[in-house]
C-alpha cells in the first residue's frame, strides 16, 4: 500500500474510532503483518487491511446497513439480519467508495473478517486470524489460538472455525453459509491429510 493512503487512513481511524477500537485496529495491523509471511501474503498489504478492518464498526447501524447492502462483494440475508456482522461488508464498501481502495484482495479480507469463507486468500486468512489473536485480545484460549495461528493458516483457521461454529450453535444463533463452507474446507483438509 502507498505510504500516503496508509497515513490518511490511520489519521481517519484515530479521529473516528474510540481509543479502545483504535488500539485494537493497530494491534490487528501488527499481527496481520507478523502472520502474513507465514501464510505467503504480502506483509504491508496485510498491515493495511488489518488496520482498516473495523473502519465501519462505530458508524450508526442504519449507515452500516446501507453500506452493507451496497457492498459489491455480496452479502447474505443472514448477515443483513445480524447487526454485529454488518460492519465487515460495510467497511469494505466504505474503503472502496470513500477512499478509492480497489485492491480486491484487501477488500475481500475486510468483507470476510467476521464470518470467514471457503477459498480465502492468505491475506484474508492473516486478517481473520490477526483479529482473533491481536495483543489486546484476552479470552480463555487466546494463547492457544496464537500458537495455532503461527503454525499455519490452515491450523489457525480450522481451530478458530471449530470454536466459532460451536459457540454459535451453543447460543442458538444463525450461522452464515460461508462460515459453514469455510469450516468444511479445513475439516476436509485435516481429514485428508490425516493430521490435526
Ligand atoms: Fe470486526
Ligand atoms: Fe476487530
Amino acid at each position: 500500500m502507498g505510504r500516503e493512503l496508509n497515513d490518511v487512513l490511520k489519521a481517519y481511524l484515530k479521529e473516528r474510532l474510540s481509543k479502545k477500537r483504535f488500539t485494537h485496529s493497530m494491534n490487528v495491523a501488527d499481527m496481520a503483518r507478523e502472520l502474513a509471511p507465514i501464510y505467503g501474503a504480502d506483509p504491508e498489504r496485510a498491515y493495511f487491511a488489518g488496520m482498516t478492518h473495523d473502519i465501519a464498526k462505530e458508524l450508526p447501524k442504519d449507515k452500516q446497513l446501507a453500506l452493507a447492502k451496497k457492498c459489491t462483494l455480496g452479502v447474505s440475508r443472514i448477515e443483513l439480519a445480524s447487526p454485529p456482522l454488518l460492519h465487515a461488508p460495510a467497511g469494505a464498501q466504505l474503503l472502496k467508495e470513500s477512499f478509492g481502495v480497489e485492491d480486491e484482495d484487501i477488500l475481500l479480507a475486510i468483507r470476510y473478517h467476521t464470518v470467514a469463507a471457503a477459498d480465502m486468500s492468505p491475506l484474508a486468512q492473516a486478517v481473520y486470524l490477526a483479529d482473533l489473536t491481536s495483543a489486546d485480545r484476552d479470552y480463555k484460549d487466546v494463547k492457544k489460538m496464537r500458537r495455532y495461528a503461527h503454525i499455519s493458516a490452515e491450523k489457525g483457521m480450522f481451530e478458530a472455525l471449530r470454536f466459532s461454529v460451536e459457540d454459535l450453535t451453543e447460543k442458538g444463533s444463525t450461522i452464515p453459509l460461508c462460515t459453514i463452507e469455510a469450516y468444511n474446507e479445513y475439516a476436509e483438509y485435516f481429514r485428508d491429510n490425516k493430521k490435526n
